[in-house]
């Protein structure tokens, strides 16, 4: 058995692109002990068939939706890390998503449940095990294509984001919060502040930690629209599958393997970039707003000093 030398905590390993490549991952990098944080019941789900392929995988539980539970799977990050029981973190993956359909829902901590999960739970965690990490490292946050919100990229499904801190963070932030095109606004925002997020991280991060943002675009056969409401369940599942031949769709298995370059640096790409699949492209051009991508760091900084 080859010893692991190496951590990787990832986020969304239990089902569709992340769990695809959390596969790819542990097949390809034997030396590489993958930390799944996840909710209880789905990490179980999946830790037999992980440990089939490398012993080198463990679970800690969490629900990225609530503060607590955050601060909590991170400490116990911490303590596994400094006690040795881990090998040194060298990757840090934020791949969980959610999509709802409205953006009504308030989380324990009072915040739309989007904008907690997609934004605000990658900021906590990122600052809670940043210290640990150790160059050379990368750190790959998953946004998406949507988050530009024009035809182009969404074929009209989508709306664009509408962007204000702290409004986007709580509940009925947008114009008739209660419809599905409400939910389909707070996650394309989510997703650009994903963007956001990684650019500022970018600017703060020592040299040799890289913090990338990768865009799986189209993967159906996941379950990111289970809860999206609307026709998005139905085309997802029934529909777009029939163009699924097409080199703009994809399923999970290549997605995740795409996933899997980036994370071990198969990809090729210089810190704070938009990744379209395996290509570094520019991501939208709202999305480079230093003075926003500021303003939202103070805030969530502000929010973390003032909870748990
Ligand atoms: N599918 C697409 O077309 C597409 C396109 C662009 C970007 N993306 C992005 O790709 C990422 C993966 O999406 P996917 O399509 O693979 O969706 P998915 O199959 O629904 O996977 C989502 C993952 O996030 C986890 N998650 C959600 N809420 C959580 C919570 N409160 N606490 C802990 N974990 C939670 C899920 O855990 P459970 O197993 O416990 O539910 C699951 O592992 C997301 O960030 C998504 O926005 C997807």
């Amino acid at each position: 058995m080859v010893p692991a030398a190496r951590t990787l905590v990832m986020t969304g390993a239990t089902r569709g692109i992340g769990l695809a490549a959390a596969r790819e991952v542990l097949r390809r990098s034997p030396e590489t002990h993958i930390v799944v944080l996840g909710r209880g019941s789905s990490a179980a789900e999946v830790l037999p068939g992980l440990q089939e392929i490398s012993p080198h995988v463990s679970t800690v539980d969490v629900d990225l939706s609530s503060r607590t539970s955050i601060d909590a799977a991170g400490a116990q990050v911490e303590d596994r890390l400094d006690s040795g029981e881990l090998p040194p973190l060298r990757g840090l993956v934020f791949n969980a998503g959610i999509h709802l359909s409205d953006a009504l829902q308030a989380t324990v901590d009072g915040y739309e449940r989007t904008f907690a999960v997609n934004v605000m739970s990658t900021h906590q965690l990122l600052r809670q095990l940043h210290p640990h990490i150790q160059a050379p490292a990368r750190i790959v946050v998953t946004v998406s294509d949507a988050h530009f919100g024009d035809l182009r990229h969404t074929a009209g499904t989508m709306p664009a984001p509408r962007w204000a801190i702290p409004e986007v963070s709580r509940p009925g932030a947008f114009r008739r919060s209660g419809s599905v095109r409400a939910g389909r606004r707070a996650y394309v925002t989510s997703k650009l502040g994903g963007v956001h997020l990684v650019h500022e991280w970018a600017r703060l991060l020592p040299a040799g930690v890289d913090i990338l943002a990768y865009n799986p675009s189209l993967v159906v056969g996941t379950g990111l629209a289970r809860e999206a409401g609307g026709a998005l369940p139905f085309l997802m599942s029934k529909i777009i599958p029939l163009v699924a031949v097409t080199s703009l769709v994809d399923t999970p298995v290549p997605a995740g393997s795409k996933l899997a370059d980036v994370i071990l640096g198969v990809t090729p790409a210089e810190t704070g970039t938009y990744i379209h699949r395996e290509k570094v492209v520019a991501s939208s051009v709202e999305s480079y707003d230093s003075d926003r991508e500021r303003e939202l760091w103070d805030w969530l900084e502000t929010v973390s000093r003032t909870s748990c």
